[in-house]
């Protein structure tokens, strides 16, 4: 799918005429329709106005561009704001936001419910059967929250199905510290604005209540779509994971295929091909490996800081193919023509406000050129990784409380770090979630994965003692999935396998860092060598710790201040397998040196340090091989077939020089 959001109703009938011809010349052929639309759709309660989607849907048919239709649930219209003003979204300190923006509705209240099921139901009729109908695309990010009394009372249902009983809440939240205790469901509130610290288990709880909120409110569109068009997908678009209120392991399953919205986090072609390969390894995760759609990326820019800067020219292209590289299926956009007005119309659009005659839509029309090539590759299967890195939406959100020993701990921090280094180092990696069958990997990360149950604990067990590496960092395994600390020396749950004990915290502040040395000897670059133990080999950043060895051999130490001469990284033989443990978050040169000489010991396949090399196989026996390098020498990668970018053949080995990328569909193996 090559294309994006398309809101023609901003636009008059010549500008419609331009866009189908544009729309031909760069070879869109999806459009994302009506995603903010309810106002025009419904512009008083009860009645609609359909007739200019029903002449989108038919040009875009005509024009040989499939819709995506969405619901426009995420933009309730004014006349619905001043009908139902306790639908509203109230912010934890009790403030009520108004109309004037989007996503003004608090999605447990009953009459946006009713509305939004009533809305989804006339598109499902009156579209269900229109041959430019592609997909569904219910709502738009799912991703607000509200503390009002509607979500007050959903939440409380949600805790009773949670815990049966008081008891078993007031336990789980350690409600005896601070007079807490709750005698009656009536008194239990959303983590309200407070004088002082909120409640850890009822923060984390009410992240998890609309995480389920939110997934029903999606359920229940997507079955009222589907009593009309049981055949045609459905899904919604994800917000990337930084941004994500909700737990996508739990979504992943009721979606018909994965869409996300990626942002690039930096404009620089490294940093940004790392944030691509994290984020599209994390989408194939959520979907169970399957293909996914990238719903959205903005074309050309980076918003950072609030300043919009460009992607280099080409750059648009060669990023679309690394998530196609990863299991996309699409390369979509926020949008196709920049907006003349509204609160958006300085974002970046395939057409921009310059017009067709641009470098922009240049590039456009070359990425259209190229994606024409690789239509064999769509609906054909990533091949999975034998390295994963876990990542947990609970962690995420309780190391974001406060009162914990540092702020600056974020899980999916430190899970990009330790993707990025195996990326770095050439390895590919999947991602999963905490609990999953790891069986199929040589080695699996455990970074600041903070909750851990007993139960996805023993499944960590029974991988490394079955012969499984394992590398832990600090900050896993620390608390309990109610966010309730495992006692007797961190991370009491992990112990055993790690053979360490860690009694006290020490986190660094942002600027500074610990120097490590060796214990016996280092790794350089992938080589092992022994060396004097005073000479300084790493440092560390944001996390020490106090650590004794219970089993564990030491790997490194720190070399000064009150931990001088304690363990840093340990490594741990249990069972069949290795587990590695690291208190403090290595410099990514130290990382990618550390992981790629576990993962080299492991057999974990790898090409040089820079390349990335992933396939995708087709039910029918064939193979799509993508190189891309990032490094700055050239690359062979070893691999027969043609290169559907050049069309020139290759045989037994593909060069690939700095900076550039291959798609080769190879002869079957
Ligand atoms: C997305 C959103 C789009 C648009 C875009 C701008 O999060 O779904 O509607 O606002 O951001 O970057």
């Amino acid at each position: 799918m090559f294309g994006g959001d398309y809101n023609p109703e901003q636009w008059d009938a010549a500008t419609w005429a331009a866009d189908d011809a544009l729309m031909r010349e760069a070879q869109v052929n999806t459009a994302t329709v009506g995603v903010f639309s309810w106002a025009l759709l419904e512009p008083a309660e009860g009645s609609y106005s359909f007739d200019w989607l029903d002449a989108t849907l038919d040009r875009l048919h005509a024009n040989g561009v499939r819709v995506v239709l969405a619901t426009p649930t995420a933009s309730p219209p004014p006349w619905f704001t001043l009908a139902h003003p306790d639908a509203l979204p109230v912010r934890p300190d009790g403030s009520r936001l108004w109309h004037g923006s989007r996503d003004t509705y608090c999605a447990a209240a009953p009459a946006y419910r009713e509305a939004s099921l009533r809305i989804a139901a006339e598109l499902g009729k009156r579209y269900g059967s229109h041959p430019a109908l592609a997909m569904w695309h219910v709502h738009n990010e799912y991703g607000t929250m509200c503390w009002c009394d509607h979500a007050a009372s959903a939440f409380r249902a949600w805790l009773r199905a949670r815990y049966g009983s008081l008891d078993s809440l007031n336990e789980a939240w350690g409600t005896a510290f601070w007079s807490q205790h709750y005698s009656s469901w009536d008194e239990v509130l959303p983590p309200r604005a407070t004088q002082y610290l909120p409640n850890p288990g009822q923060s984390l709880d009410f992240r998890r209540f609309w995480s389920d909120e939110l997934l029903a409110r999606y359920v229940e569109q997507r079955d009222v779509l589907r009593s009309h068009t049981p055949e045609v997908p459905i899904t919604t678009n994800f917000m990337g994971p930084e941004n994500l209120v909700m737990d996508p392991w739990s979504w992943g399953r009721e979606v018909d295929a994965v869409a996300v919205d990626h942002y690039l986090s930096s404009a620089s072609p490294v940093a940004g091909a790392a944030d691509i390969a994290f984020v599209s390894d994390w989408a194939r995760g959520i979907g169970g490996g399957r293909p996914w759609l990238l719903m959205e990326q903005a074309p050309s820019t980076v918003i950072s800081d609030g300043v919009l800067t460009h992607r280099s020219p080409g750059r648009m292209l060669s990023d679309s193919l690394e998530y196609v590289a990863r299991g996309s299926d699409s390369a979509l956009f926020f949008q196709w023509r920049a907006s003349r007005a509204g609160a958006e119309m300085y974002h970046p659009a395939l057409v921009p406000h310059a017009g067709p005659d641009s470098r922009m839509f240049a590039e456009t029309v070359a990425l259209g050129a190229t994606l024409s090539r690789l239509g064999e590759v769509a609906g054909s299967v990533p091949v999975p990784a034998s390295a994963a890195v876990m990542v947990d939406a609970s962690s995420q959100w309780a190391l974001q409380t406060r009162g914990l020993p540092s702020p600056h701990v974020r899980h999916l921090d430190v899970a990009r770090a330790v993707h990025g280094a195996l990326w770095r180092s050439g390895i590919g990696c999947d991602v999963v979630a905490a609990g999953a069958d790891l069986s199929a990997y040589s080695l699996v990360a455990v970074p600041a994965v903070y909750l851990m149950s007993s139960s996805s604990a023993a499944s960590l067990r029974a991988y490394v003692a079955g012969g499984g590496q394992l590398v832990v960092t600090f900050c896993s395994g620390i608390a309990d999935e109610q966010h309730r600390i495992w006692l007797d020396g961190y991370p009491g749950v992990l112990r055993d396998v790690l053979g360490i004990r860690v009694e006290e915290f020490h986190p660094l502040q942002p600027a500074t860092s610990a120097g490590l040395v060796a214990d016996g000897g280092s790794w350089t670059g992938r080589l092992w060598t022994e060396r004097p133990r005073t000479e300084r080999l790493w440092t560390g950043r944001l996390w020490t710790e106090r650590l004794r060895a219970e089993g564990a051999s030491v790997l490194a130490a720190y070399d000064s201040g009150d931990l001088a001469g304690l363990p840093a990284v340990t490594k741990h033989s249990f069972g069949a397998g290795t587990a590695w443990y690291l208190s403090t978050l290595l410099s990514d040169d130290a990382l990618a040196a550390l992981l790629g000489s576990i993962a080299d010991a492991a057999g974990v396949p790898a090409s040089p340090p820079g390349v990335s090399v992933t396939r995708r196989e087709g039910t029918d026996g064939r193979s799509w091989l993508f190189a891309f390098n990032h490094g700055s020498s050239a690359a062979w990668v070893p691999t027969s077939g043609v290169d559907l970018l050049t069309g020139v053949a290759v045989a037994g080995t593909l060069e690939v020089p700095p900076g550039r990328y291959a798609v080769i569909r190879e002869e079957a193996r």
